[in-house]
């Protein structure tokens, strides 16, 4: 008979989940008890080799070493495996008509300047200029007042302004916009340019052995937050871009690709409308 507490090749989920102490917090129980079983199983389905396990060790000590204030890897390894959408689509499951939520991603920097409706967010000369507009709403189609609309994207050459400190004007492509009773908002951007997440780590190495591209479909990154309703981290993408159905980081929904069309006022090259509808925190799926 088997005595609890040897471990065996058969018998390892359940022996190392019953180390566990009397006491423990209830969900760290039942989420370790599941990443053991999980982990355990993975490790059985592959017939995972020592060399393997090796090199996994020494991937995810590169990851970690890689990482500082500018640079979060263990993110960056987290979106390419699609574990990052996933986490957001199980934590804000929306009614039909709210606008969805996508990755947050690396970028956002908090405390851009709050700027006036139709005002320039890019400072560095380059792109193509483009009219962003369109209304905050709730679910029942009335207009949001005081929204806080946060928006910021990268540059022609594909680079945010915190890539290239040296490079770009401070809060280049970026900018807070505070909605008034009608809900509109306007500012004036450039077409952002589809670009490679950073591929010069672990994560690219990671990338380059399973034969996947590291771009983004270019797009305009939105964090709009209004008392009583639900944040929204969302994009809007570039409709048409090559890299729609095959983004790096699995970012894409159909429902926020957007229109890009040649404006017609002559102010800006382009225009883009789009209209985000915010849920309550009771309006849920
Ligand atoms: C971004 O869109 O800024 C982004 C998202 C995930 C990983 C890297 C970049
Ligand atoms: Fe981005």
């Amino acid at each position: 008979m088997e005595e609890i507490g040897y471990f065996t090749e058969e018998n390892s989920v359940d022996t190392v989940n019953a180390r566990m102490g009397a006491g423990v917090n209830p969900r760290l129980a039942q989420v370790m008890a599941s990443l053991v079983r999980h982990l355990h199983s993975f490790a059985r389905d592959v017939e995972l080799t020592q060399q393997e396990w090796e090199y996994a060790i020494g991937f995810l000590t590169r990851t970690g070493q890689i990482c500082s204030a500018e640079r979060q890897e263990f993110i960056l390894l987290s979106d390419t495996l699609g574990l990052s959408m996933l986490v957001d689509a199980i934590n804000n499951r929306r009614p039909d008509g709210a606008t969805e939520n996508t990755v947050f991603g690396p970028f956002h920097v908090e405390g851009a300047p709050v700027r006036q409706m139709g005002d320039l967010i890019c400072f560095d000369g380059k792109g193509e200029s483009c009219l962003f507009q369109g209304r905050v709403l709730d679910l029942q189609g009335k207009p949001i007042e005081g929204a806080r609309i946060d928006v910021w994207s990268d540059n022609a050459d594909g680079y945010y302004d915190v890539q290239q400190p040296d490079i770009q004007p401070k809060w280049n492509n970026r900018g807070v916009f505070i909605t008034g009773a009608d809900g509109c908002y306007s500012f004036v951007g450039i077409k952002p340019v589809s670009y490679p997440i950073p591929d010069d780590g672990p994560v690219g190495e990671m990338l380059a052995h399973l034969g996947r591209h590291p771009y983004r479909p270019a797009h305009m990154h939105y964090m709009i937050r209004a008392e009583g309703f639900q944040k929204l981290v969302t994009h809007t993408f570039v409709g048409g871009d090559d890299y729609l159905v095959s983004d790096a980081v699995f970012g894409v929904k159909k429902s926020l690709v957007a229109p890009f069309e040649k404006a017609e006022s002559g102010k800006t090259l382009w225009r883009s409308d789009f209209d985000f509808v915010l849920a309550r925190p009771t309006e849920t799926k």
